[in-house]
C-alpha cells in the first residue's frame, strides 16, 4: 500500500463506523445534516477546547464511514472526504466513501450479523451460524472496509500520533495500521461485551485468529468492564496461545503474543449528568411529561398509576419481548396490579436492514397487543408502546418512571440504566440484568435479575413497584453517584492519557 501523507496531520485520531454527523437528502436534492452526541463527541470537543492541554483544534481528526446516500454525497464534495466544518461544529471529520456493496457486506453482513451476534451470544445454534460462501465474500468485504480505514488513518496521522479505534466494526484496523505506521500509538475500544472462548470459537478458526490479532495490533485494547477484558484475554490464550499477566504498576491485564505486549484497559463509560439535567429540564420534555401522565392516568382508587418504563433501541440483545412476558406474568399472578400500573415501552427502530431486527420489532408489537387485549379495559391500557425515536420523550419517561426495567440478555454497558437515576424526579427503582456491563457498578442498589427467567423478572418488578419511597430515593441517589463516576469527557481523556503513557 502507498501511504500519501495528508498536508495537515493530526496528533489525535478517532476512527469509528458511525461518525458524529449524518446527512439525509431532501426531496429537492439538498442535504440536511444531523449532529449526534456521546462520549467520543464530547471527548474530542474537550481536546478542541484545549482540555488535554496539548492539542489544538486542527490537531484532531475523526475518520468514519459514509453510511447512506446523503453521507456519500457529503463525502464527495471534497476529494479528501473532509466534511464542511460548519456541519461538524468545527471538528475535522473525514468520511470514507467506501463502495456501498462493500460497506453493506462489512456492516450488515459481518459486524452486525456475525461479530455482534457472537459477542452478545444471540445465535439460535441448532441452525446458525453456518459459515458458507456468502460469509467468505462478506469477510473479504470486511477486510477491505478495515483496510480503507487503516489507509486513511495512516495518511492523516502525524508522527507518533495517538489513534483511537472504536468497536467490532474495526477489529482489523490496529494490526493493519501498525504495519504501515509503527511510529503510532494505537488504542482499540470495544463498546460491546466480549464472548467467552467456547462461544467465540464458533467463528471459523482463521477468522477468530484474525480478529484477535487485529486488536492485538493495538498498544492498548480497552473495554467497558473487567469481565469483558478478561473474556478477551481468555480468547487470546485459547485461540492464539498468548500469555497473560498483570502490569505491576497499573494492575492492567497484559497479553503477550510473539514478543509484543498489548495492555488491556477498563473504562466504564458513565452518564453525562450536566448535559442530561439541562436537557431534561427543557420545555419539550415538560410537555411530553404532561402527555405521558395523561396516558398513564389514575387507578380505581383515584391515585396516579405507577409507571414502569423501558427505553431501548429495538435490539435483539435488549430482551424487550421477555420483559413484556414478565409484565404479563405480573398482571396474571398479582391481579392487585391490574389497573394500577402502566408499562411505557419506548422501543426505537434500529438496524432495519436486517430481517431479524424487523421480525423482532413485529414480535414486540404483537406481544404488547396481546397483553392489552387480554387485560386492558375501557379506562386502562396496560402497555403503551412508542416506536418512534424521540429523545425528549425518553427523558420525560426517565423523569417520571417509578420503575425502570433494564433486562438485556447481554450488554456492553447499558447507559439507560445510568441515565435514569440521574434525571429521575422522585426516585426510581431499577430492575437490572446481571448480564449488563452496568451491573458491575450499579448492582448493589438495583433489583438484579437473570434476564432469561420470566418468573424472577416478574418477582423483581413486584419488588420494585412496592419499594418504599424513601428507600427508592436513597438508592437512586447512590445509583446516580455511581452512574456519573466517569463522565464521557473524562472517559475519553483517560484513554488518551493511558495511550500516551505507553512506549510504542
Ligand atoms: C452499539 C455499538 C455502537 C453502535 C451502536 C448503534 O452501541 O457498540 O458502535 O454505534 O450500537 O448501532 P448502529 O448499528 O446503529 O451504529
Amino acid at each position: 500500500m502507498v501511504v500519501e501523507r495528508a498536508s495537515q496531520q493530526a496528533r489525535v485520531l478517532v476512527a469509528s463506523n458511525r461518525g458524529p454527523v449524518s446527512y439525509s437528502t431532501a426531496d429537492d436534492g439538498s442535504l440536511t445534516v444531523k449532529r449526534g452526541g456521546g462520549g467520543l463527541v464530547s471527548g474530542l470537543s474537550a481536546i478542541a477546547a484545549g482540555g488535554s492541554g496539548t492539542e489544538k483544534d486542527a490537531d484532531a481528526v475523526w475518520v468514519c464511514a459514509a453510511l447512506g446516500d446523503g453521507d456519500r454525497q457529503a463525502a464527495r464534495r471534497r476529494s479528501d472526504g473532509r466534511l464542511d466544518p460548519s456541519d461538524t461544529g468545527g471538528q475535522s471529520v473525514r468520511m470514507l466513501d467506501i463502495p456501498a456493496e462493500t460497506f453493506s457486506a462489512a456492516y450488515n453482513g459481518i459486524a452486525n450479523s456475525v461479530l455482534w451476534f457472537v459477542h452478545h451470544m444471540l445465535y439460535q445454534t441448532p441452525l446458525e451460524p453456518s459459515f458458507d460462501a456468502d460469509f467468505e465474500e462478506q469477510w473479504a468485504a470486511y477486510k477491505l472496509y478495515n483496510a480503507a480505514f487503516a489507509q486513511a488513518l495512516a495518511e492523516d496521522a502525524a508522527h507518533g500520533a495517538s489513534v483511537m479505534v472504536q468497536d467490532y466494526h474495526l477489529t482489523l484496523v490496529p494490526g493493519l495500521l501498525r504495519a504501515y505506521r509503527p511510529d503510532l500509538r494505537i488504542g482499540h475500544f470495544s463498546h460491546t461485551p466480549w464472548a467467552p472462548p467456547d462461544y467465540y470459537r464458533m467463528l471459523p478458526d482463521a477468522v477468530a485468529e484474525e480478529v484477535l490479532r487485529g486488536i492485538l495490533g493495538a498498544d492498548r485494547a480497552a473495554f467497558l468492564t473487567e469481565r469483558w477484558a478478561q473474556a478477551f484475554a481468555d480468547c487470546c490464550v485459547r485461540v492464539l496461545g498468548a500469555r497473560t499477566g498483570r502490569n505491576e504498576a497499573t494492575q492492567e491485564i497484559e497479553v503477550v503474543l510473539e514478543g509484543r505486549t498489548t495492555r488491556l484497559g477498563v473504562h466504564g463509560l458513565g452518564a453525562d449528568a450536566e448535559f442530561l439535567r439541562e436537557r431534561a429540564g427543557r420545555d419539550d420534555v415538560e410537555e411530553r411529561i404532561g402527555m405521558l401522565r395523561k396516558q398513564i392516568g389514575s387507578g380505581p382508587d383515584g391515585q396516579p398509576r405507577r409507571a414502569l418504563v423501558r427505553v431501548d433501541r429495538t435490539e435483539l440483545s435488549k430482551n424487550i419481548v421477555r420483559g413484556l412476558h414478565a409484565y404479563r406474568r405480573l398482571l396474571e399472578d398479582r391481579p392487585e396490579w391490574r389497573e394500577r400500573v402502566v408499562h411505557l415501552a419506548l422501543a426505537y427502530p434500529s438496524r432495519q436492514d436486517l430481517a431479524v431486527y424487523r421480525d423482532y420489532m413485529t414480535e414486540v408489537s404483537r406481544v404488547a397487543d396481546e397483553i392489552n387485549s387480554t387485560y386492558g379495559t375501557d379506562s386502562w391500557t396496560p402497555v403503551v408502546l412508542f416506536l418512534k425515536d424521540d429523545f425528549a420523550r425518553s427523558l420525560a419517561a426517565y423523569r417520571l418512571a417509578d420503575v425502570a426495567l433494564v433486562n438485556p440478555i447481554r450488554d456492553g454497558m447499558n447507559l439507560v440504566a445510568k441515565e435514569v437515576p440521574v434525571v429521575s424526579d422522585d426516585g426510581c427503582a431499577l430492575v437490572l440484568s446481571r448480564e449488563a456491563g452496568a451491573y458491575a457498578e450499579l448492582g448493589d442498589d438495583s433489583i438484579v435479575v437473570n434476564p432469561y427467567d420470566i418468573a424472577d423478572t416478574s418477582r423483581a418488578l413486584h419488588e420494585a413497584l412496592t419499594m418504599e419511597r424513601h428507600t427508592r430515593a436513597e438508592r437512586t441517589k447512590r445509583l446516580s453517584t455511581a452512574a456519573t463516576a466517569l463522565p464521557p469527557t473524562r472517559w475519553f481523556l483517560d484513554q488518551l492519557e493511558a495511550l500516551r503513557a505507553v512506549t510504542p
